[in-house]
């Protein structure tokens, strides 16, 4: 599995996403979403764009079961994090029943965040 390749095409599908909402918003001039579209860009878009690319700029930072587990629990995380929000806020689901998710989720994400650190940690010169 090629991680930066997984984390540069998931964030420009985030972009295209991310975009869509933020034209929505200007054209209904409903600007509910915007916490929403916000996360898509950074957590989706942005984030993994830069993870993409240091993935790519640091060969090292591949090595061993680290890379792995950040891909995947950032992936899942921020996905669930980003519909469990967007859910919430367009009023589909209760706050009592999505927030767990959201917990969960951001959970993953943070604990996703922390291999990372640990991986630049111990990986970079
Ligand atoms: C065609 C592309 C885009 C459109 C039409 C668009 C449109 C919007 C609109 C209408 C808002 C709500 C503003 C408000 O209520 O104050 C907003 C907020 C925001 N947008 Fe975008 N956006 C676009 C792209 C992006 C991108 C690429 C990013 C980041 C990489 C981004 C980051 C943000 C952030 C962080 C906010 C929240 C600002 C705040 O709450 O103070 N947007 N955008
Ligand atoms: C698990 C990860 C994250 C969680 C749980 C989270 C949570 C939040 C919350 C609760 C707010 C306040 C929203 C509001 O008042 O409407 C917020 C705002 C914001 N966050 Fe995050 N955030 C996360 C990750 C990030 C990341 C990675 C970035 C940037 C790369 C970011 C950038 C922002 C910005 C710019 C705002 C202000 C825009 C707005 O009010 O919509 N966040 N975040």
């Amino acid at each position: 599995m090629n991680i930066s390749r997984g984390f540069l095409v998931t964030g420009s599908l985030y972009l295209l996403v991310g975009i869509g909402f933020g034209m929505h918003m200007g054209a209904s001039g409903d600007h509910s979403m915007a916490p929403v579209h916000a996360h898509i860009n950074l957590l989706g878009f942005t984030l993994m764009t830069v993870f993409g690319l240091a993935y790519r700029l640091i060969p090292a930072l591949t090595d061993g079961w680290m890379g792995k587990a950040h891909f995947w629990l950032h992936q899942i995380g921020a996905l669930a994090l980003l519909v469990g929000l967007a859910l919430l806020i367009s009023g589909r689901v209760a706050e009592a029943s999505i927030g767990p998710v959201l917990m969960v989720s951001e959970i993953l994400v943070a604990l996703g965040a922390l291999i990372w650190a640990a991986n630049v940690w111990t990986k970079t010169a």
